[in-house]
């Protein structure tokens, strides 16, 4: 079957690398993917897949129906561009001034129809049903939340995820066990005291002070009470209170961002963060606020669906086409969405240059060697056949 997969993704690469330019060509911001929405359903549909089009917004559905007694595997690609105007000197430039696929989401898109193409030429091996969800607005962590609201994720068992990642060469794969990204959530603190003349403090209750505690509280406790095996970083990147130099500050206002990678941290930090803050304000007589909105959780990759990808890959390519991630990353990724609902697992697709530099993602000159495009097709072709039939 191997074989099979890398001979049929070898003869598509031509066509696979004139839709990729042509995505990218015509990119498009978060919650707007229209013509690339139409663009995939219409290729969707040329591979007598059964379309379903505007699921969470102007996300896409693909599905390869085989087997209604088979399990259900889900291939998730995202299809967003960003706010970034784009500096290569490429044939295939954004023609949409000030929009960009800097995050390679045009080769996500390529990739997801490029294994949809392989796995309908045999769907006669195929002892189960696939679903290719197409989605948007990943750049704003909110299109995994629209799809997976429409149900996209009843009936699966599994879902593979891919990212692009410049930092290890094409023609290899990067492989993760267990925490990929981490949940990313927002925190506000509202700190009130009571204003006052700055030369008599103890008649007020200053604002300023009382935040200056609350943030040291806040990290020392994360030393002292977190377990230490299990990462989380609070960063306050915001802060804002006071009138005057004379004046003690009746109100503080800050913000930031928690991150975290293990879930029963990620689970707790909300109880833990207003517990810590309230205590410290009625030491004073404060009052407060805390506002906690969650983000996206923290990607766990799954012990035995990274296994498939991993020895899907060796298969392929040879162990050394295989990087094992040594970190997780403190970024986000809204993949996590859907491992809510079934287990999964996100591998990252190398795209790196040899031979020039290689810009980072979200950089106006980001490029990707499009060698990349076939291995992270068969890759997922072949991880998908396995998933029925290991
Ligand atoms: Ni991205």
């Amino acid at each position: 079957m191997i074989n099979e997969i890398k001979t049929l993704a070898e003869h598509l690469a031509p066509r696979l690398i004139e839709i990729r330019r042509h995505i990218h060509a015509h990119p498009e911001l978060s919650g707007q993917e229209y013509q690339t929405a139409a663009y995939v359903a219409g290729v969707l549909s040329s591979c007598g897949l059964q379309v379903k089009e505007s699921v969470g917004k102007t996300g896409v559905i693909g599905e390869l129906f085989n087997n209604s007694d088979g399990k259900t595997l889900a291939i998730r690609t995202d299809m967003d561009a960003l706010p970034i105007t784009e500096l290569t000197n490429l044939d295939f430039v954004s023609c949409n001034p000030g929009v960009m696929h800097a995050c390679g989401h045009d080769v996500h898109t390529t990739l997801g129809l490029g294994t949809a193409m392989i796995l309908s030429q045999l769907s006669d091996s195929l002892p189960g049903n696939i679903r290719f969800i197409f989605q948007p607005a990943e750049e704003i962590a909110q299109g995994a939340r629209w799809m997976v609201d429409e149900g996209v994720m009843d009936g699966v068992d599994g879902i593979f995820g891919v990212h692009v990642f410049p930092s290890i060469p094409a023609r290899t794969v990067g492989i993760r066990y267990g925490a990929l990204t981490a949940a990313a959530d927002e925190l506000e603190i509202i700190i009130r005291g009571e204003s006052g003349h700055g030369a008599r403090p103890h008649q007020a209750i200053d604002a300023i002070w009382i935040a200056a505690q609350v943030i040291t509280t806040l990290q020392q406790a994360i030393s002292r009470t977190q377990n230490p095996l299990h990462p989380m970083v609070l960063s306050i990147g915001k802060i804002e209170g006071g009138r005057a130099f004379n004046v003690i500050a009746d109100q503080v206002r800050m913000s930031g961002t928690v991150r975290s990678l293990h879930p029963d941290t990620h689970q707790n930090l909300p109880e833990w963060i207003e517990n810590l803050v309230n205590s410290v304000c009625q030491t004073y007589n404060a009052k407060c606020e805390v506002n906690y909105r969650r983000g996206v959780p923290s990607v766990q990759n799954d012990l035995n669906l990274t296994k498939i990808l991993e020895s899907a890959c060796q298969e392929a390519w040879g162990r050394e086409s295989i990087k094992i991630i040594d970190e997780p990353s403190l970024g986000a990724e809204d993949f996590s969405v859907y491992l809510d609902k079934a287990n999964g697992s996100m591998f990252r697709l190398g795209i790196g240059k040899s031979e020039t530099k290689n810009y980072p993602l979200h950089h106006p000159k980001f490029e990707v060697d499009e060698a990349a495009i076939v291995t992270g097709v068969v890759t997922l072709a072949y991880a998908a056949y396995k998933y029925f039939t290991v």
